[in-house]
């Protein structure tokens, strides 16, 4: 597995595949790797001859009073597992190498960023849109996989790829959980033990929601089923439900009669978990 620090010896490494007419995979993270991360690989490892993955903490992102200091990094042990799924490349990069001196050019979707998760972090989707832009510009990959768990995240980069002409395929993997339901997530590892138990709300208001759905309910009250089961979650200060379109994102009103996606951002002191279901009434 070839670690690479800088854009030049990705470029490189890069252009040696390209003139054997391999295909290239992309993963981008921001390291502090879980199951999720790896299924998000080994979906790459199926469609590509050669996969790398970025680990890169990715400061514009952030908003400032957000958890950049201290998001969790362990890079020796993301190695060992990237090692052993058979990744080809590490693209591991500083910030220094990343923004350089400039950094004064960014890359926004502006409906998509604005909105849900993006009206509260303002800045955090123009961020991750300029870095996922510098990432295929410098990986260019032919697949590049996002998991479905950040979905605002997931429909804006298709958006953008669409809309750029983007010469790249974007791959989505379901969100992977724990073995009671908690999506996974580099930030759970914050959670205290009774954070920790709580938050297993989330999926069950997730699949209560499911439930619901089946029989065609009037979106309100999906929201007031949903709202009730994470009300269980004494220590969880609920930040959004939202039930939207589950590919445009547009808001839904009246009797749900197509397929929707529930987003829900709740906060456990610190830490900011979020979780995601698409849900469809009975045909
Ligand atoms: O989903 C993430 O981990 C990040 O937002 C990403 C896509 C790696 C960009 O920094």
């Amino acid at each position: 597995m070839k670690i690479c620090r800088t854009r030049a010896e990705l470029r490189d490494v890069v252009r040696g595949w390209k003139r054997a007419g391999e295909t290239v995979g992309l993963v981008p993270t921001m390291g502090y790797l879980h199951e999720g991360h790896l299924g998000l690989v080994r979906l790459a490892r199926e469609k590509a001859d050669r996969v790398i993955t970025t680990i890169f903490v990715n400061p514009t992102q952030f908003g400032p009073n957000e958890d950049l200091d201290t998001y969790p990094r362990d890079e020796a042990r993301d190695l060992a597992l990237l090692e052993a799924e058979r990744v080809d490349a590490v693209f591991m990069p500083d910030v220094a190498e990343m923004y350089g001196a400039g950094g004064d050019t960014f890359v926004e979707v502006p409906g998509l960023s604005g909105i849900l998760q993006g009206a509260l972090r303002p800045g955090h989707f123009r961020g991750v849109a300029t870095v996922v832009t510098k990432l295929f510009n410098i990986a260019t990959p032919d697949f590049a996989v996002f998991g479905e768990k950040d979905y605002q995240q997931l429909t804006m980069i298709r958006q953008m790829v669409r809309d750029l002409d983007m010469p790249l395929e974007i791959l989505a993997h379901p969100t992977v959980r724990e073995a009671d339901g908690l999506a996974m997530s580099s930030r759970n590892v914050r959670l205290n033990p009774e954070q920790r138990r709580q938050a297993v709300a989330l999926s069950r208001a997730l699949a209560a929601a499911e439930t619901l759905a089946r029989a065609a309910p009037e979106i309100a009250e999906l929201e007031e089923a949903v709202q009730a089961v994470l009300a269980e979650a004494k220590d969880g200060d609920v930040q959004s439900v939202d039930i939207r379109d589950a590919e445009t994102l547009a808001e839904l009103s009246g009797p749900l009669s197509r397929p929707a996606v529930v987003l829900l951002a709740v906060r456990f002191g610190p830490v900011l978990l979020i979780d995601q279901r698409v849900i469809t009434p009975a045909a």
